[in-house]
């Protein structure tokens, strides 16, 4: 058990920014806008985990995905195999049991933060799944709707893939989750001023079914410092050196901690009715935008947290199968605090 801590402006500030926001759904790393040199030397001592007395996460009485969960990926523009395992191994890893990965890594696992997330329940005690699997996948490489997707056309994405004249992806509404992933060429409506990534479900008059599905952008070249910290560094932080990331591609190493992020909301609310915080539900705040841009201990307002550091000097806090993963942690309802497999006190 954490010791009990002071409520934090980081959360509080989270709050206002993403009421101000006019998105739903949406992530973005950096919980304030531009913290400052000063913000910086004192972060390390900060001791808080986004705990606060202050946050009503409630429970709306809609679905959450207590089936077993498969998720549909569509590779949208040019993506290289290395990247694509990346992202597959890490979607596989949700789910391993701890015997799949080597002894020196049973510790702080994806599976375990995941664990996190199968504390939601739906209004008859059910919890989220604890599977989850990758589906079947489709490629886009030539671009079908232009290298600048709006919300409205990437809905029209997805409908191509799951009506595609050969192989389209099978229409899962019950535990199926459909996840866009665009390449770093590709401009997504909001995408780098205010979102990373967002979730929502399709609409039956574009799609012809409501599906959940998310949206994840490779930042690489549009925004790396916004969405792939901390493997790259805003420009106006010069002082700041980037992490060294697990996979060696920042890009996609920072894409897999926002995917992380839109599976775990996805999961615990899913049609935008179930578990949210704020009074509005269109502009809800879920269980991982409480613990944006936290990854250890310590972690909130513009300190990470402890994280964890391999031999090869990259910058983690998790291992899946066979790689390691930096992944912000979740809000755990039960404790009301955000918790993670990596914990200094468990
Ligand atoms: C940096 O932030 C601190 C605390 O948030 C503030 O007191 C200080 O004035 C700021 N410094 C500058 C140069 O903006
Ligand atoms: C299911 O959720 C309840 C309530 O959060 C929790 O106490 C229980 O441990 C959860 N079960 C699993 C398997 O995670
Ligand atoms: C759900 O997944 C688990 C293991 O991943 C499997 O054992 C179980 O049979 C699956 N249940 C259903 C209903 O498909």
């Amino acid at each position: 058990m954490a010791p009990s801590v002071p409520p934090i402006p980081a959360t509080l500030l989270a709050l206002s920014l993403l009421a101000i926001l006019s998105l739903a759904t949406a992530y973005r790393p950096w919980p304030s806008t531009h913290p400052n040199a000063t913000d910086l030397a004192l972060a390390g001592s900060k001791k808080f985990e986004g705990s606060s007395d202050f946050v009503h996460l409630r429970y709306h009485m809609g679905p959450v995905l207590t089936n077993n969960i498969t998720v549909h990926i569509i590779w949208y523009g040019t993506w290289q195999k290395p990247q694509k395992k990346i992202i597959r191994e890490f979607i596989s890893s949700i789910s391993a049991s701890p015997a799949a990965s080597d002894p020196t890594r049973r510790r702080s696992t994806v599976a375990g933060w995941w664990k996190t997330v199968q504390l939601y329940t739906d209004q008859t005690g059910s919890n989220i799944s604890r599977s989850v699997a990758l589906g079947q996948e489709k490629n886009d490489r030539f671009y079908s709707h232009g290298k600048s997707l709006t919300r409205l056309s990437i809905q029209s994405v997805i409908k191509s893939a799951v009506t595609a004249k050969s192989q389209p992806l099978p229409i899962n509404p019950k535990s199926g989750l459909y996840l866009l992933l665009t390449s770093d060429d590709v401009y997504v409506q909001d995408f780098c001023g205010q979102v990373c990534g967002f979730h929502y479900f399709t609409f039956p008059s574009i799609v012809g079914y409501t599906l959940p599905y998310a949206w994840v952008g490779n930042s690489a070249k549009l925004c790396p410092g916004v969405c792939a910290y901390p493997f790259a560094v805003p420009a106006y932080m010069p002082q700041l050196k980037p992490a060294k990331s697990p996979n060696g591609d920042a890009g996609v190493d920072g894409m897999v901690s926002v995917i992380a992020h839109e599976i775990a909301e996805l999961a615990s609310n899913p049609l935008a009715n179930a578990w949210y915080a704020g009074q509005d539900p269109s502009f809800p705040v879920e269980i991982a935008d409480l613990c944006e841009g936290i990854y250890g201990t310590g972690g909130g307002g513009s300190y990470t947290g402890q994280m964890l550091e391999g031999r090869d000097g990259a910058t983690y806090n998790m291992n899946g199968i066979r790689r390691r993963y930096l992944v912000q942690w979740v809000w755990n309802h039960v404790v009301n605090y955000c918790t993670g497999p990596n914990a200094l006190d468990q």
